[in-house]
């Protein structure tokens, strides 16, 4: 039976639950979300590797005794060589066919065991004494090997300060837009577990949920993740069920969500999450993981008032860069004279301010009977503002023609 920790319990094999502290010494973070496998048989070994585990961040890891069947959904294994040279030998083997990344621990590993090693290329050797000085450097060193070779999407969160402000109809139209305007594979989150709406939004049957995502995130490799969601061409949504956050067996899987993220982060182009719900404990990791945040505020004292809480909160409290705040002001109108994007840039003081029309019609329509992009294209007016939202903010090659269509929408 496997063993695994990712907050401060190890389970171990033999039923013992062993508590570990780690609150003498700060968490420090791994570049990229790791998913270890140790396979070790020693409880010794297996208790001092958890006590190093959890002073790391952004890491989950589980210990097995055996070598599995399939490891798919690791990024990482760790061999504690045994005495038993053969067997090592023919896991180091093992793992090498399937291209998985092998470390080796252990003490006194012997040169048959360590010429294996290098002929199949195992990434390092960790001596069982220097864990705790080399495990975090020698991660870290895996972490970024993983990212050289893969492209991580940025995630961007689109959050409101009051509910209502319209996040969920810009979260979708953003979506379809950005998808239809470029090759790159657009993932939307619906972190919205109340009222979750993006799946009715966009027209999308969704029959997987992130709480699905979140119950069985062990067995979600790469490719599982990216075929359990709902797509359209290059769209695709991991949507949220109605009243999930009312389920509180489901919430304890929330402690995934990092991970989660990071497997989509690794397998998209870009990340949108719908944040509706503004901020939420449950949904934080999200939000901590966001690149840009763009929050989307109306024209009116109230909802500036609430967005400036929000601002302050998320700068003050959570220590996110103020230059990663972005505004939009939905249902705008130039009507409303006395409180007009330069106000509200002065008011809230942030600088990039955008904004998307008001059109009861279109949103509605949304609303209704899904959008379809169609809808939006005809609509020239919120096409073209969403399209200079997605041109100045979104890390995208937008496939603009110099004469074609889409110069004509950026007004080129
Ligand atoms: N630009 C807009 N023009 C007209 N109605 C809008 C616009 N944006 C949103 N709405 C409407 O406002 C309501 C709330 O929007 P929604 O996106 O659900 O808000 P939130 O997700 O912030 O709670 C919806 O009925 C939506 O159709
Ligand atoms: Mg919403």
């Amino acid at each position: 039976m496997n063993s695994k920790g990712t907050n401060n319990v190890v389970d171990m094999p033999d039923g013992r639950h062993v508590p570990m502290d780690s609150s003498v010494k700060e968490k420090q973070s791994l570049p990229v979300h790791l998913n270890v496998l140790v396979i070790c048989k020693a409880y010794d070994v297996q208790l001092a590797l958890s006590s190093q585990f959890f002073l790391i961040h952004n890491l989950h890891f589980e210990f097995s005794e055996k070598t599995p069947k399939q490891f798919s959904q690791y990024d990482l294994v760790i061999l504690a060589v045994d005495k038993e040279k053969n067997s090592n030998k023919t896991v180091i083997e093992k793992l090498a066919n399937e291209k998985m990344p092998t470390l080796l621990l252990g003490n006194d590993i012997s040169a048959e065991v360590i010429r294996v090693a290098m002929h199949y290329h195992v990434q390092d050797i960790i001596p069982l004494k220097d864990i705790e000085q080399e495990l975090f450097k020698i991660l870290t060193a895996c972490g970024n090997e993983l990212l050289k070779q893969k492209k991580v999407a940025p995630i961007i969160s689109i959050i409101n300060g009051k509910s209502g402000s319209g996040a969920s109809f810009i979260t979708g139209c953003l979506g379809e837009i950005s998808a239809d305007l470029c090759q790159d594979e657009i993932a939307l989150i619906d972190a919205d577990l109340h009222y979750g709406s993006l799946a009715d939004a966009l027209n999308l049957e969704a029959s997987y949920f992130l709480t699905d995502a979140l119950n069985e995130i062990d067995k979600l490799d790469d490719l599982a993740i990216k075929s359990m969601m709902t797509k359209r061409k290059n769209l695709s949504l991991l949507a949220s069920k109605a009243y999930a956050q009312l389920d509180s067996e489901q919430n304890k899987n929330f402690d995934h969500l990092e991970q989660l993220a990071w497997k989509i982060k690794l397998n998209h182009d870009l990340v949108l999450v719908d944040l509706s719900r503004g901020l939420d404990m449950l949904t934080l990791p999200l939000l901590l993981l966001s690149s840009q945040i763009l929050i989307v505020v109306q024209q009116n004292i109230v909802s500036l008032r609430e967005a400036k809480a929000l601002i302050q909160q998320l700068i003050d409290n959570m220590g996110i860069s103020k230059n990663s705040i972005k505004i939009i002001v939905n249902r705008h109108s130039k009507k409303v004279a006395n409180i007009g994007i330069d106000d509200i840039k002065k008011v809230l003081n942030i600088n990039d301010v955008f904004y998307v029309s008001n059109n009861y019609q279109l949103a509605s329509s949304c609303t209704d009977l899904g959008s379809p992009l169609a809808k939006l294209s005809e609509n020239k007016v919120i096409h073209k503002e969403i399209c200079s939202i997605i041109e100045q903010v979104f890390p995208i090659d937008v496939v603009i023609e110099k004469t074609g269509f889409f110069s004509k929408l950026f007004g080129r």
